[in-house]
């Protein structure tokens, strides 16, 4: 662990100003409020050096889901690959005292750092005293935030303090001259994403600037309003490239502090007030950035926003080990889909919203959903709208391929398109190998999951006979499409695709990309067409008579399903163990002493070796494991018997055990979900992959791959396993199952959650796990511990003992 760091139960501080952890913590201490994100980085840097960051700084601003599709020329071939766009960096901030240098740290001499992240507060702040020159103390304490009271609004406060006073120099920059350039081997894909259409400053500290993308489709504009705790001279402004500079100064009165403020709007589109002149247009932006209140006041509202979101998603807990890193994980959470993201087009980032994999939407929300359909669940609406929006688009994906229903892409943007980058760039042997990933076709099962989840956590009909039904229906109707029947088997197989598991692209020796019959694939697929019947069994007869005729969904149709459901083919290896995919089982063993702990990255060092790891049984993430984090084992085992391999259930310690021994947990997801799954079958070592899940990015090293952004799906994942696997707190269709699992080490914890509307408390003490339900519900709770059922009336306390 990083020597510099430290924690309170609701803090993240960093002691020490160290330059080559920068970037990471940049990234860790970002702020964001469900529609901006800002990374942590020094205000100081942008404005002394007028350029965007170095190897140890990078700023980035971005506004969720507002991504640019701007053609390059990647490894020869033209590649419009969407991307999160940085905008313009209103935050550059510096002064200077007399006639000395501009304040950056790295030409002070620090006495003494102090960076905190308040959770609570969702603020961050930074406190130091340098020597500027041999003999000007200098204190300045900084504070930022981005409004969750305010969608729009970030500030930076500076409170500058020279014991002995003295001439004050203020600089405060915009620059929009910014490239996205935060992930230096993505830097063939990413460059400038914006053309600055014109700037505009007022003589009272304001700075704007509209710009647009590529094709000037759409439009950001950035507005900052510098203010003066003092009276200054005029602000002095000039246009240095695209970066526009202001300054004034000031003389401070010994023993005052001078407070700098700066105040940030974005808006894009739609929101930026229309005028043909943009002059007029970014000068009604700052007025109205001028008339918001004092610093004070947003602050306040801020945190009170953030108060009531904490009551939302209360868990209590004595462990201080385990209490930070989960209000860590469901601060970011928050800060990526927030009430503010409400009627946005978003999705959920992998990487929250950052440069790391350009911004873009996999299938990580499945590690989301659970916890946000039993918490906010009109944000996870937010989630699966932004599927509903793209469904022609998946429709059309399935026609271009021969398929029908909807396949949605791997990785997708704004346009819902498949957004894989076609190469990849290994950064040890500069190759760009060519990413077949895109044939993780497992992503539409992970979409149908979602909607029920969702469903299952509210018993929104409405969900299911509109845009969720439609969602399940056709992804079925697209696994019917893509399975082939295998007459010597006599059983359905899905061909040429990928699992979870993105070590293994294609088989040893072949240049054809693509496996056959990965087992979680082929599960997921049944699953989710025995859903689309379950769905329409549930829903009355003129609702699902209604739905399947928008879809054109015939009866031939769901026997079709049903009988494809009841005979995919699930490879399994000759000890009874349930293979990855067909030939696993077949490839070369693991070299003895490969690393556990993802670094070096081994597809990459293979690639620089000229092998590969197709060749080998080594997995990168949890791949078969998922079904067991996925399914409580009741309908785990529904689903193997409906498949025909119920007495493979008997082998599913082995099986984990053989995979265990042969993933590398490259993938972040891959520890939080082997927690989960081993949750029911060897407690021990669940908790162990749990508390390493819980420093993934805490503790991760300062060069790895967190300086792009933080993992969201892992952390969210971690709330899912406290949450359903060791309390064991499964929504079902009727009821609310309990099924409570906790490793010896867990005592002492306690959340609340929300069922079908009713307000619930869960408290595990002593292996006892006590349900409440708030006093003020309207209604009971139907509970199913184990085998029995009963109503949690309002107010009503039942204690379980765990099994
Ligand atoms: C994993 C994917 C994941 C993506 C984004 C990749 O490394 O293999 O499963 O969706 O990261 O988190």
């Amino acid at each position: 662990m990083n020597d510099a760091f430290n924690t309170t139960r609701t803090e993240i501080i960093f002691n020490e100003y160290k330059p080559s952890d920068e970037r990471r913590r940049e990234a860790l201490l970002a702020l964001g409020n469900g529609v901006l994100s800002m990374r942590a980085s020094a205000p100081e840097l942008s404005a002394s050096r007028l350029s965007q960051g170095d190897d140890q700084h990078y700023p980035g601003f971005y506004r969720a889901g507002w991504y640019d599709d701007a053609p390059r020329r990647v490894n020869g071939t033209r590649i419009a690959m969407t991307a999160l766009v940085n905008l313009p960096d209103p935050f550059g901030l510096t002064f200077a005292l007399d006639d000395d240098l501009w304040f950056n740290l790295a030409s002070v001499k620090l006495q003494r750092y102090r960076q905190v992240l308040s959770l609570d507060r969702g603020t961050l702040r930074r406190d130091m005293t340098f020597m500027m020159g041999p003999t000007r103390e200098v204190r300045l304490s900084e504070t930022r935030l981005v409004s969750m009271a305010d969608p729009d609004l970030c500030v930076l406060r500076w409170e500058v303090y020279v014991p002995d006073g003295g001439c004050i120099r203020v600089r405060s920059t915009l620059n929009a001259g910014v490239r996205n350039a935060g992930v230096k081997r993505d830097a063939a894909y990413e460059g400038r994403r914006l053309q600055t259409i014109g700037f505009h400053s007022e003589a009272d500290g304001g700075a704007a600037v509209l710009a647009s993308l590529h094709d000037r489709s759409r439009e950001v504009a950035v507005a900052a309003h510098t203010r003066l705790s003092m009276p200054a001279g005029p602000w002095q402004q000039a246009v240095m490239g695209d970066c526009l500079c202001l300054e004034a100064t000031c003389d401070l009165p010994e023993g005052r502090t001078l407070i700098i403020e700066k105040y940030v709007t974005v808006r894009v589109e739609g929101e930026i007030p229309r005028h043909e002149d943009s002059g007029v247009t970014l000068s009604i932006m700052l007025d109205q950035l001028r008339r918001r209140s004092d610093f004070d006041s947003v602050l306040q509202r801020h945190a009170a926003h953030w108060h009531r979101l904490w009551g939302r998603m209360a868990m209590q807990m004595t462990e201080h080990h385990l209490a930070l890193p989960l209000r860590l994980h469901r601060f970011h959470v928050l800060q990526a889909l927030s009430p503010n993201s409400l009627g946005q087009d978003m999705g959920w980032p992998a990487r929250g919203w950052q440069e790391g994999y350009f911004g873009q939407i996999f299938w990580d929300e499945i590690f989301a959903m659970p916890f946000l359909a039993t918490h906010f669940p009109e944000l996870a609406h937010t989630v699966v709208n932004y599927r509903y929006a793209r469904l022609d688009m998946a429709r059309a994906l399935a026609r271009r391929s021969g398929y029908r229903g909807a396949m949605f892409p791997w990785r997708s943007g704004r346009t819902g398109g498949e957004e894989t980058p076609p190469y990849q760039c290994n950064p040890l042997s500069h190759h760009w190998v060519p990413d077949h990933t895109c044939l993780q076709r497992h992503v539409g099962s992970a979409i149908a999951y979602d909607v029920w989840q969702l469903y299952l956590a509210t018993g929104d009909r409405s969900l299911l006979s509109h845009n969720g039904g439609e969602l399940i229906l056709e992804i079925a109707r697209f696994w019917a499409s893509m399975v082939r029947f295998n007459p010597e088997r006599g059983r359905y197989v899905i061909e040429g695709v990928i699992g979870p598991d993105e070590y293994h692209n294609a088989y040893p020796n072949t240049d054809v990309p693509g496996l056959d019959n990965n087992a979680y694939t082929n599960v997921m697929a049944s699953w989710v067409l025995a859903l689309a019947l379950e769905l329409l069994d549930l829903l009355p007869d003129e609702e699902a008579d209604a739905l399947q005729q928008r879809l054109g969904v015939t009866p031939l149709e769901r026997v079709d399903w049903d009988r494809i459901s009841r005979t995919l083919y699930v490879p399994v290896q000759g000890d009874g163990v349930i293979s990855q995919f067909e030939g696993f089982d077949r490839l070369e063993s693991p070299p003895p002493k490969f690393r556990q702990d993802g670094r070096p990255r081994l597809d990459w060092m293979l690639e620089a070796q000229g092998d590969k790891t197709d060749n080998y049984q080594l997995t990168k993430q949890a791949d078969v494991l998922m079904l067991l984090y996925l399914f409580p084992p009741r309908e785990l085992e529904r689903l193997l018997a409906r498949l025909g391999y119920i007495e493979h259930l008997a082998e599913i310690r082995r099986t984990a055990d053989y995979y265990l021994a042969r993933i590398t947990h490259e993938s972040s997801l891959s520890k939080v979900v082997c927690a989960g799954a081993l949750a029911r079958l060897d407690a021990e070592r669940s908790w162990d992959y749990f508390r390493q899940s819980l420093r993934t990015d805490l503790d991760a090293p300062s060069d790895s791959g967190i300086q792009e952004g933080i993992h969201l799906g892992a952390m969210a994942g971690s709330l899912d396993v406290l949450q359903r696997h060791y309390l064991g707190i499964v929504p079902s269709v009727a009821c609310l199952q309990v099924m409570p699992a906790p490793p010896a080490a867990l005592d002492n914890v306690s959340l609340d959650i929300e069922y079908k509307g009713v307000r619930l408390s869960v408290a595990l003490k002593d292996r006892i796990l006590s349900l409440s339900s708030d006093p003020r519900n309207s209604h009971d709770a139907c509970i199913e511990y184990w085998d029995n059922r009963f109503s949690l009336k309002p107010g009503q306390v039942i204690h379980l003992t765990c099994r």
